[in-house]
């Protein structure tokens, strides 16, 4: 059984992984708190990210740019001009609705990719849910949140948070490139905080006002597009792909070798192939279920205000298929319009070819943060009937809590004081807790309840054998491991040795 997406919210508010924010005053519409579970877990997506995608790569270096930056660079990248989604308002009562939103919700039809004309077209169909009045002409909603910078509270002052991380690694681009000693094909990555003023935040974490991107800008010299020396690593990945031509001419998705979708023209260039696979294997390999996902190439009419062509990659959410991680082609727009707005050059000395150039982003790779937990989440979660709890299946390197140390009794001091010796032995390397408190079955159905792979027993055999149980959270199977075996047998299931295998 799969949990809608409000009681996924139940779930994550009951067990502290996220929490409605500021809900002691009513809560804030779009903003989350994450929990004490739930701040590790998300602490742990980034941290995986981080390292396959930067710290595992010689061609790509990581920045932790500010939130905010000087009005200019958002003039330069268009979100002043352009950054907006189409907004119905009400001559009579005020009331405001995202212009697509709300045409989904009243016609039951999806409005994805529809244009400006269309939308507005259909909305002279529609009336205000509130006061029944024709909406006004269809407007626009520029999304990003303006603040003061300084003590004076005028036009000369205001400054944007960041509706993107990304234009920070354009703005620091030659920078990021002489320090790191980067050569093209390069990228640089970001991950960090970004805020969107949304009219219609919904679905939980999935479409907040404020939230973490993960994000890669990935330069190539302008005249090498199409050569991407690591698309070998994903040509043989097979995914359900479904192109804009698909789309338009109503046919279903196809499941296809990158490899294949490259070669036939499906997908232009193997770049996005190349982006979308890694993305695709990391979340994989970090226990996501492959028959989830699908890439979908946006429909012209789609494109962001900067972007040649972008591909999704999605998730079959409860709710329906949505994107996870948009990748743009951003071509030479962005380093192109901070050039002109800054009167400064950002072109770079490639020395490979020996020609002066301005490098295209062919491929952004875009990735939410609050997204992927959520896909994680869902793809942990089992209502296990026969156990009688739910269990979160989660990745060692994700879970929370990786060991749960308990005393087979509590009241028995002998107990108490070995286990706390073997937590505190763990805890050296792992995430590990110490629990004495209920029966040792609600304790084991705790930690199956917040994903913990691990449980370890000290019990009277313990005490004359300097041994523990660990038991696997997955198929319940319990095992004895010497004290002093234990954290290397942890360390090599963290690594993948099955359980089964000790
Ligand atoms: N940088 C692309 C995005 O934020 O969607």
């Amino acid at each position: 059984m799969t949990l809608t997406i409000d009681e996924m919210a139940t779930f994550c508010k009951r067990k502290g992984l996220v929490y409605p924010n500021s809900e002691l005053y009513g809560g804030l519409a779009g903003v989350f708190d994450y929990g004490p579970l739930g701040a590790e877990l998300k602490r742990n997506l980034m941290r995986e990210w981080w390292r396959f995608f930067v710290q595992q790569r010689e061609d790509i270096a990581g920045i932790d740019g500010a939130i905010l930056a000087h009005p200019k660079v958002w003039v330069a990248s268009g979100h002043v001009q352009n950054f907006t989604d189409p907004m119905l308002e009400c001559p009579k009562c005020g009331e405001k609705q995202r212009a697509d939103h709300f045409i989904e919700t009243a016609t039951g039809k999806s409005a994805d990719g529809l244009s400006r004309k269309e939308l507005a077209a259909m909305a002279k169909e529609l009336r205000c849910p509130r006061c029944s009045s024709p909406w006004k002409e269809l407007g626009a909603f520029n999304m990003m949140f303006a603040t003061h910078v300084g003590p004076v509270r005028d036009d000369a002052s205001v400054a944007y948070l960041r509706p993107e991380t990304a234009q920070l690694m354009f703005a620091d681009f030659r920078l990021v490139a002489e320090n790191a000693r980067l050569k093209l094909p390069f990228g640089i990555a970001q991950m960090g905080k970004a805020f969107r003023n949304e009219i219609a935040p919904r679905n939980f974490l999935f479409r907040c006002r404020e939230f973490e991107q993960m994000e890669i800008e990935y330069f190539i010299h302008p005249k090498q597009l199409m050569e991407c020396p690591y698309v070998g690593e994903v040509e043989k990945l097979r995914m359900l792909v479904y192109s804009a031509e698909m789309q338009k001419s109503q046919r279903d998705a196809s499941e296809m070798s990158l490899g294949d979708a490259v070669t036939q023209g499906t997908i232009k260039t193997p770049w996005h192939a190349y982006w979308l696979g890694k993305t695709f294997e990391w979340f994989t390999a970090l226990g996501a279920n492959a028959a989830k996902f699908r890439i979908r190439q946006h429909l012209p009419e789609e494109l962001s205000h900067y972007a040649l062509d972008t591909w999704d990659l999605e998730y079959a959410f409860p709710f329906g298929w949505k994107e996870l991680q948009g990748i743009a082609n951003r071509g030479d727009y962005d380093l192109k319009q901070h050039m002109e707005f800054s009167g400064k050059d950002l072109s770079l000395f490639d020395e490979a070819s020996k020609e002066r150039v301005i490098p295209h982003v062919v491929a952004e790779p875009s990735l939410g943060v609050d997204r992927s937990f959520l896909v994680f989440l869902y793809d942990a979660y089992d209502d296990d009937k026969k156990r009688g709890n739910v269990v979160l299946h989660l990745h060692p390197r994700l879970a929370p809590v990786q060991c749960a140390v308990f005393p087979l009794l509590s009241n028995r001091p002998e107990l108490v004081e070995k286990a706390r010796t073997v937590h505190l032995l763990l805890r050296e390397e792992f995430s590990s807790v110490f629990d004495r408190a209920g029966s040792i079955g609600r304790r084991y159905a705790r930690q199956d309840e917040q994903g913990t792979p691990w449980c370890v027993t000290v019990d009277f055999d313990s005490l004359q054998n300097d041994d523990v149980t660990i038991r696997d959270r997955d198929s319940t199977e319990q095992k004895r491991v010497p004290v002093a075996r234990l954290a290397e047998t942890v360390r090599a299931l963290v690594r993948g040795k099955p359980f089964s295998g000790l």
